[in-house]
């Protein structure tokens, strides 16, 4: 486990809330994430992990309840004054949505052309910087459809990683990728920590992931976090509801309403 340089974190949540509609998926959560560390948040589908990243640049506002980066409270910033707030983030979403009309070199330039003030040249070098990075240096001209499904996140984490932000966030980065693809990405998270000294925050449902690249693990669970440990402790962990995900069983409630979406 990594220490962190200092105990200031760099995302803090304060009793954040978020409901749509009558259904509450954040509820008074509170989340201190240090620099430096890789965070790995599991949960069951639809517990809120995609819903609380989004809270951490606030592509997503809190009914109640306040985030920090870096001590300044950022939930209510206009847009325009999250721009720069924003620029410390890489984001891999869920989907990995790379824009299929665009070769891989240009989805990458993407965010710097959209941030402005790099010569033609320092993109082209941050480009095949952030290709090499991912190991993926000659695909600059390839557009999507001519890639692999991991290539592709690769491409994407190259992409999120553009304007070196401080703190990566990797929604289902090994969803869909054979286990050894999977690795790829998991070397590579271990590896933006390592040399760029990245903070990670991972959603995965990958336990094997999760083994492999966190410091810290934590359990969304009705709209708090029920478990914060090591993947040590995760692994001993004594709770029902922490075991049963970790060990991948579904709950005598799951079965019912399978049978009962069976019957209907
Ligand atoms: N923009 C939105 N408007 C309305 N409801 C939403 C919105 N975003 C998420 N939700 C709901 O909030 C709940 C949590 O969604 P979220 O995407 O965070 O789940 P998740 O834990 O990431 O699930 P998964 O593991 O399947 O990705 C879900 O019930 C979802 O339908
Ligand atoms: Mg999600």
């Amino acid at each position: 486990m990594s220490v962190p340089t200092n105990h200031h974190p760099i995302i803090e949540f304060r009793g954040v809330s978020k409901r749509f509609g009558s259904l509450v998926v954040l509820d008074r959560m509170d989340l201190r994430i240090l620099p430096g560390q890789t965070t790995v948040i599991i949960g069951e589908s639809g517990s809120g992990k995609s819903v609380m990243l989004k809270h951490t640049l606030c592509l997503l506002r809190p009914d109640e309840g306040e985030v920090y980066f870096e001590g300044a409270r950022i939930d209510c910033l206009s847009e325009i004054n999250l721009v720069p707030i924003r620029k410390n983030f890489g984001f891999l979403f869920q989907l990995g949505a790379l824009f299929d009309s665009m070769t891989a070199a240009e989805n990458i330039a993407f965010p710097l052309e959209e941030h402005g003030g790099f010569t033609p040249e320092e993109i082209q070098n941050v480009v095949t910087g952030k290709l090499r990075m991912v190991g993926l240096d000659g695909v600059q001209k390839k557009r999507p459809a001519e890639l692999s499904g991991g290539q592709r996140k690769r491409v994407a984490l190259a992409r999120a990683i553009a304007l070196s932000p401080k703190v990566v966030l990797y929604d289902e980065p090994t969803t869909g990728l054979d286990p050894v693809r999977a690795d790829v990405i998991n070397e590579l998270i271990i590896k933006l920590k390592k040399e760029l000294g990245v903070t990670g925050l991972v959603v995965t449902h990958d336990m094997a992931s999760v083994f492999r690249v966190a410091d810290r693990v934590l359990m969304l669970y009705q709209g708090r976090f029920r478990f914060d440990g090591t993947v040590d402790q995760v692994r001993c962990s004594s709770d029902p509801v922490v075991k049963r995900f970790v060990e991948g069983h579904a709950s005598d409630e799951d079965l019912l309403s399978l049978q009962t979406g069976v019957s209907q």
